[in-house]
């Protein structure tokens, strides 16, 4: 049978669990053991990681601790170790934890900008420009990030205009890359082909990334809805961690382990390990004592496990 739509050959996954996956955890997890996961997920091949946040800690006190974290981990030469950054606080300890890339998140709704980042959109837009310059001359790459970009916690839907306002406006800012971000995990594949097919006229798509957030179980559906709009770059969290402390009720990312059995079997190249990220997802579920939220990473271990 031969498929309708060229999909892309090879896909890029940013691993976003150590920082997306981590950021709502309750308890504060040992920089220790957000250390040895990095190190995991980098031996498992990743080239691109999401480590930390150099946000207020009064804010999200998880990401207290991102600069031990940077300073701890062992980097692999092409590998890009990633942080959040809202602002030109957050990125100078970001250039001394020589970090590769910044991420600068905004969002399509007003309200939630409000409360996730304490200002409009419009001030967190004039707030990112000096960001920018600074990674600029400094020769680090950008990321952009829009949150809500399939609806809203507080607001709702949200319309695809809105996204697209935001992305020209971060595209105009000079991001490398720019994530079109389900935070609550609402979207489902039409309205995520729509806004893509609308961001994508204003930035080009393969730049693009989906960030998408399992809450309704549609995150792998949403997946190839965008890999059939020739999206090459989507975020995971190993073992489905994750969830945004300003977005109540948002469960995890897509995990990670599921997301490498979906491309797998699509024949699309990753060029990660999927057993290691299974092995790193039973390590991270452990040391947080909660259940493993992947169901490739689940039966694979339970798989490994019986026949031993
Ligand atoms: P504010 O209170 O308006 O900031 O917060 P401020 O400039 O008035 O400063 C207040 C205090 O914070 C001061 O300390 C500053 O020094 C300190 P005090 O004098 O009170 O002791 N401060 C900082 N400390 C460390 N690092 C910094 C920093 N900046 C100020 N960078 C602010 C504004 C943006 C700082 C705050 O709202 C904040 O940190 N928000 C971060 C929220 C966050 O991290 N959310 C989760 C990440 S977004 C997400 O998960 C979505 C995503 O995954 C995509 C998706 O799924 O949608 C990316
Ligand atoms: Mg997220």
């Amino acid at each position: 049978m031969k498929s309708k739509v060229n999909l892309p050959k090879k896909v890029k996954i940013v691993e976003v669990g150590p920082r997306d996956g981590l950021q709502n955890e309750k308890l504060f997890v040992d920089n220790d053991i957000k250390i040895a996961l990095i190190d995991r997920l980098t031996s498992a091949g990743f080239i691109n990681i999401e480590v930390a946040a150099f946000v207020s800690p009064k804010w999200v006190p998880q990401m207290a601790g991102s600069d031990i974290v940077m300073n701890g981990i062992s980097r692999k030469p092409g590998t890009l170790y990633s942080v959040l950054v809202p602002n030109l606080q957050g990125f100078e300890k970001a250039i001394e934890a020589r970090t590769d890339e910044i991420v600068i998140f905004g969002a399509a709704s007003e309200t939630f900008s409000q409360k996730n980042i304490n200002c409009s959109i419009e001030e967190s837009i004039a707030r990112f420009i000096p960001v920018v310059q600074a990674a600029k001359s400094a020769g680090i790459r950008v990321r952009g990030s829009v949150s809500c970009a399939l609806g809203c916690p507080y607001e709702g839907e949200i319309d695809p205009k809105k996204v697209v306002e935001v992305v020209q406006r971060m595209a105009n800012l000079g991001c490398d890359e720019i994530d079109i971000a389900d935070t609550i995990g609402v979207g489902t594949p039409n309205k995520v082909k729509t806004v893509f097919e609308q961001t994508g006229k204003v930035f080009s798509i393969e730049r693009l990334s989906g960030h998408f957030h399992d809450t309704y179980g549609q995150s792998l559906a949403n997946i190839y809805a965008a890999l059939e709009m020739g999206v090459s770059i989507f975020h995971s969290a190993v073992a489905g961690l994750g969830g945004c402390p300003y977005a109540k009720g948002a469960t995890g990312n897509v995990a990670t382990e599921d997301v490498l059995y979906l491309m797998a079997g699509l024949g699309i190249e990753t060029g990660i390990d999927f057993e290691k990220v299974a092995l790193s997802g039973e390590f991270i579920s452990n040391a947080l004592n909660r259940p493993n939220g992947s169901k490739a990473g689940k039966a694979y271990l339970s798989k490994i496990n019986n026949a031993q």
